[in-house]
This record gives structure tokens, sequence and C-alpha cells, in this order.
């Protein structure tokens, strides 16, 4: 395993774990995956040296936050551990509350990252800030992170805690650029950090699901990436992933997130897990290096990926979900 080069106290790993999945009923991975699954993957990620662990308290209504908490055992004070707060009404007051109740349901005294899951647009980050701080003073909080924010965002939420924020947690991937523009530049500059979430684009760039094989729960059938025409027209990204991936003894999802990590050292990637066989692929995809001429490759089919986005993709998504 590889680990990122910032000094927070404890080792982070490059590729870490996500764990959305863990009791989601919009995952629909069910209650033998939440109740024995889930402990696997977490306790497999611990012997291959995974320390980076993400979670929220909106996945699964806490249950996610309970089951890596309990997954973890001892284990919990000697690994990095990220949650969310959703901000609803994310004012001073309730920000310290929440994060109780979060070190609460993992079993933790400190969260190593409390990260806002993602901007409130009505309430500035002054208020949620001065809670954060708060937090970080009497030690139940190590370093605040923010989700989802723009640049802009990201640096008015440092101005207003008046230190480093340490991460932006965004979606990051081969159909997932945007964070190229202006967050990982920053990141890069300045020693921050950027979470890469969905780095398979939610098991898109596995290559395991086509116009004709389609995966059937809530999570995907409301993702435009998964209709039809897309997966269509990801077709060629998936040869290239596929290519690349040959000439590695590797799978397509390894590649893809070899890309994610490819020279970018301020990025680590919190790939999510429906079995332990995945959870091991994913980590040692850490360990891959790309040609140049790969790189490039990969770029360019990146390049010529356009899926149908916007209002565009919403009755289709209708269309796709009732069969019609
Ligand atoms: N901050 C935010 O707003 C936000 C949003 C989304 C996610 N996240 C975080 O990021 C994490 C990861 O994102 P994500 O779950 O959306 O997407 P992801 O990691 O891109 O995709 C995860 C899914 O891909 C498939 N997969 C994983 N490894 C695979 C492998 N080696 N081979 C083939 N398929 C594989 C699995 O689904 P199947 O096996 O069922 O195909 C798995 O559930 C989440 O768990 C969560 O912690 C944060």
């Amino acid at each position: 395993m590889r680990y990122l080069g910032i000094d927070v106290g404890k080792k982070i790993s490059r590729n870490g774990l996500g764990t959305w999945q863990f009791g989601s009923k919009e995952w629909g991975y069910g209650d033998p995956y939440a109740e024995r699954e889930a402990h696997a993957i977490v306790r497999r990620a611990l012997e291959l040296g995974v320390t980076l662990f993400d979670t929220a308290e909106i996945y699964g209504f806490g249950r996610s936050e309970r089951i890596l908490g309990r997954a973890l055992g001892d284990d919990r004070e000697a690994v990095f551990i990220a949650t969310k707060i959703f901000p609803v009404v994310p004012v001073a007051p309730v920000v310290e509350q929440r994060a109780v109740a979060s070190a609460n349901r993992l079993g933790v005294r400190r969260l190593d990252l409390y990260q806002v899951h993602q901007p409130n647009p009505v309430v500035r980050d002054g208020t949620t800030m001065r809670g954060m701080l708060a937090l970080q003073r009497v030690g139940l909080v190590g370093e605040v992170g923010v989700s989802n924010y723009s640049l802009d965002r990201w640096q008015a939420a440092e101005a207003a805690l008046g230190s480093r924020v340490l991460s932006n947690q965004v979606r990051y991937s081969l159909v997932s650029r945007s964070p190229e523009r202006d967050v990982l530049p920053f990141a890069d500059a300045h020693g921050r950090v950027v979470i890469a979430y969905s780095p398979l684009a939610q098991g898109l760039l596995s290559g395991r699901y086509n116009r004709i094989s389609r995966p059937g729960n809530r999570v995907r059938a409301t993702n435009p990436l998964f209709l039809p025409d897309n997966l269509e027209r990801a077709d060629d990204l998936i040869m290239v992933l596929r290519e690349v991936a040959d000439a590695h003894a590797a799978t397509p999802a390894q590649i893809a997130l070899a890309w994610v990590l490819h020279r970018r050292p301020a990025v680590v990637a919190i790939p999510g897990a429906s079995s332990v066989e995945q959870l091991e692929t994913n980590v040692a995809a850490a360990e891959i290096e790309l040609t140049e001429d790969e790189y490039q490759a990969l770029q360019g089919a990146s390049d010529r990926f356009h899926p149908v986005a916007g209002p565009t993709a919403l009755p289709r998504l209708v269309r796709a979900q009732f069969g019609r």
C-alpha cells in the first residue's frame, strides 16, 4: 500500500475504503452484506494496509458508521476515519451535537476528519466552521474537510475556520474530470487533499455492465451514466481500459483506479466494494504504474466519452426505469 506524504499524525492510504454501501438500502446489497460481508471487507482492508475509511451520518441513517465502527473494533484508533455531517441547518450547535452522535456510533473519541457533506445553498460556512473550530479545540475533531465544494467555497471555508480545511471530497474518475480545472491544482500547490469518490463511476468502469446487462439497484437506476445509450457510448473507453488492463494482467477497474492516482500526489481514492475480492483488487491497484502511452490512451478515451446528461437525460431515465 502507498500512503500520502501529508503529516496529520496518522498514515493515510492512497486507496481507502468507501462505506456508503454498508447498510444503505439504495445499494440493495441486503442484510447478509451489512451483517457479514461488510465486516469481512473492513478486516481484510486492515490486513492489506488500508488506513483511510470514509463514511457519513446519512449512509443508512447511521448504520454505515455503526457497522464500520464495530468492524474496526480495537483498530479504530490506529486508522484514519473520515465521516460527514449532512448539512441540514449546519449551525454551530447542531454541528457540535452531530459530531458527538457520529463519534458515538463509530465508537471513537475523536473523528480524524469531519467533512461537510455538501455546501448548504442558504447557510454560509461561517457558522458551520465555528462549530468545527469548537470541535477541534476540545479534541473531538482532528482535521476539517468539505465535500462537493467549488474551489471558491473551499477557500471561503478555510477563511471562516482560520486554518486549513484539509480535504475536499469530490467525484473524480475517467468520466468525471471537472476537479482537474482548479480543485486538484489547488490541492497540489497547497498541501491539501482531494478525496476522489465514485472513482469507478459506481462500477461503470469495471466493464461489467452494458446496454443489455444493467445494474438494478436504486443508486444506479437514477444515475444517468447507466442509461443504455451511455453504456453504449462508454464502449470505447471500456475497450481501452481492457487493453491497458491486459498489459498489466489487471482488470479494467484496477486501471481506472490507477489512473485516478497517477501522478497526483494529493489524491486518495475511496472505492466502495460489494465483496472482499473487489476490495482486494482495488487495494492492489495502488501498486500499478501506468506508462505515459497508456496514460495518454486513457486520457484520449476519456475525452471522447460524451454521455447524455442534464435535462436530456431525465426523460430517458424515467423511460429506462419503467422499461418504455
Ligand atoms: N461525498 C459524496 O457526496 C459522495 C458521493 C458518493 C460516494 N461517496 C463515497 O465514495 C465511496 C465510493 O463511491 P461510490 O460507492 O459512489 O462508487 P465507486 O466506488 O465508483 O463504485 C463502487 C461500486 O463499484 C463496484 N466495484 C467496486 N470494486 C470493483 C471491482 N474491483 N471490480 C468490479 N466492480 C467493482 C461495486 O458495485 P457492484 O459490484 O454492485 O457492481 C461497488 O459497489 C462511497 O462508498 C462513499 O464513501 C461520497
